[in-house]
């Protein structure tokens, strides 16, 4: 009788989050972003959800519980083929106005797009909005306003001041090392230096630039009854109620996280299909093992792929492992007879294999994921965006070496391959971090379907916005007690050197009297 109450209340507390409605707004054709987080959508329509889904990538099969509103990806190829081919082999610094450029048009052509204007004109009521409003889709968190619901973010990279401006995380523009950086989480005074100019202008440009930008996008065409008073685009953002961050402490450093953000890094292994038949009998079959390569869905541009290709020929002609290589395109000429390629690979199911030995990545995030995922030794050849600074947290972390494109020879790839094959150091690591990753309470599934229906059922969960998030950005700096500081100061060095003026004065004429007397 005493446990009656407590598991009534249990139980209510659970039936209140069921059969949610839940809209997900994710027009953009990031195949990466959007497909990590796929298996805590779907995981919801099976819990009992009603999930609606705005975006290019629609189920292949019907799924219960679950509506697409296709948008149409094709509309997207030129903005993001001039994103790609602005974007390879960029200093630093030329980001943020290819980014800014590149995210308001990506936008753009999203609201253009008839399934996002459906979803904007409609009248359904929804209890939740799921968006991703960091870098692009940021005037899409008016869908909280028009739905008078709370919103949960997903956040596909590691954290940036940026960021955790947004949701009133931590701002350290010298100690926490910029994503699109090479730098590590230990930096010498100068890199700190360089790693605080980087990520000041990051901000600035995001702060003064991009956020009006993207303001009058909103208005434009986030039009709807009561648009007119709402409050500004940054406030909307300010007071998303939680973010499922792509981060995890066992795959990049250690990060203070205030609660209102929930690591879920590792999804995108939330579970390994079988291999399809042709290619698990090549594997089992090869006697030295397999070497698994893969840039990721976007290599282009024809120069680079170029070079690309017959370096790694030329390099492969002399290794007895079998590549598996997952490349664009299947037809290419002068294929050493150990290369297999196709333009499809199942990643986690290849680097589940046994007889895999070690895996060339261009070291985006979920690459790395994988790779330590299932405990493989990794050479990291970034390309661009964040790939480098995944890549040196790797040979940081001892599993893998970096090679960068321009030093990409046949001489260096060798090289690195036989360091890494034959030096036991990376697989040992390898499989240390495999361990670290896989060693937690609850998985990252269950974690980020725990906390979404969380929201659900608490209202928002309004507890776990951080105060912070109430201050305007002179207050979050600290700007104000530093001014007010310095202003005291300044009054206090005013009203001595008065002091001593008058003192002087004082003396000058003591001295003048006693010398007429
Ligand atoms: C769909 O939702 C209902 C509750 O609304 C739930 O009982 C059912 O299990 C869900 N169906 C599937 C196949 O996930
Ligand atoms: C999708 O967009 C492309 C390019 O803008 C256009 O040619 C095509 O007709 C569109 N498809 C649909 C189904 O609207
Ligand atoms: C913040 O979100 C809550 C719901 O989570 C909502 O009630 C409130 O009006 C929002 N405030 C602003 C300024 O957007």
């Amino acid at each position: 009788m005493k446990y009656m109450l407590p598991i009534i209340l249990l139980t209510s507390s659970l039936l209140a989050s069921e059969g949610a409605k839940i809209l997900i707004v994710l027009p953009i054709p990031w195949y990466s972003h959007t497909n990590t987080f796929m298996p805590v959508f779907r995981e919801l329509a099976k819990r009992g959800h009603q999930v609606t889904m705005v975006s290019p990538f629609p189920q292949k099969k019907p799924l219960p519980n679950w509506t697409d509103l296709t948008v149409n990806a094709t509309a997207f190829s030129e903005v993001i083929e001039d994103f790609v081919t602005s974007f390879v082999g960029q200093n630093v610094y030329m980001f943020y106005p290819i980014f800014w450029r590149v995210f308001t048009d990506l936008m753009k052509v999203s609201f253009q797009d008839p399934a996002v204007q459906e979803v904007i004109k409609s009248n359904t009521n929804y209890d939740l909005v799921i968006i991703e409003p960091f870098y692009a889709q940021e005037p899409l968190v008016a869908f909280g306003h028009k739905l008078n619901v709370p919103v949960v973010a997903i956040h596909p990279l590691g954290l940036t001041p940026w960021g955790a401006y947004l949701t009133g995380n931590e701002m350290s523009f010298h100690l926490m090392p910029n994503i699109r950086t090479a730098y590590t989480n230990e930096m010498t005074f100068f890199q700190r230096l360089d790693n605080l100019l980087v990520n000041v202008i990051e901000f600035a440009v995001a702060y003064f630039h991009y956020v009006p930008n993207k303001e009058r996008q909103m208005d434009k065409y986030m039009v709807y009854p009561g648009s007119d008073n709402r409050p500004s685009m940054l406030q909307m953002l300010r007071n998303v109620s939680l973010t499922l961050i792509d981060y995890h402490p066992s795959l990049l450093y250690p990060e203070p996280l205030q609660p209102n953000m929930i690591p879920v890094g590792g999804l995108s292994i939330s579970h390994v299909d079988e291999l399809p038949k042709d290619l698990k009998d090549i594997m089992d079959n090869a006697k030295n093992g397999v070497i698994f390569l893969s840039f990721g869905s976007i290599l282009r541009g024809k120069e680079l792929e170029g070079k690309v290709i017959s370096v790694i020929f030329e390099t492969f002609a002399k290794l007895d492992q079998v590549l598996l290589m997952r490349w664009h395109t299947e037809d290419v000429p002068n294929k050493p007879n150990n290369v297999i390629i196709k333009t499809w690979m199942p990643q986690p199911s290849i680097l589940a294999h046994p007889n895999v030995k070690m895996f060339i990545t261009h070291a985006g995030l979920h690459g790395i994921t994988e790779g330590a995922y299932f405990g493989m030794p990794l050479v990291c050849i970034p390309l661009f965006s964040d790939q480098e600074f995944d890549a040196r947290f790797v040979e940081k972390a001892g599993y893998g070496t970096v090679l960068l494109l321009p030093d990409l020879t046949k001489e260096n790839l060798l090289a690195n391959i036989n360091e890494v094959l034959k030096n036991p150091k990376y697989k040992k690591t390898a499989l240390e971090r495999s361990a670290i990753l896989k060693d937690r309470p609850q998985t990252a599934l269950e974690s980020a379907v725990y906390w979404v229906e969380y929201v659900i059922k608490h209202k928002g969960a309004g507890h776990l916005k951080p105060a912070r998030l109430q201050l305007s950005l002179f207050q979050n700096l600290g700007l104000d007690i530093i001014t007010f500081l310095l202003s005291l100061l300044a009054i206090l060095v005013l009203v001595i050197c008065k002091i001593v003026t008058y003192l002087k004065l004082l003396k000058y004429k003591n001295s003048v009297k006693t010398k007429k007397e």
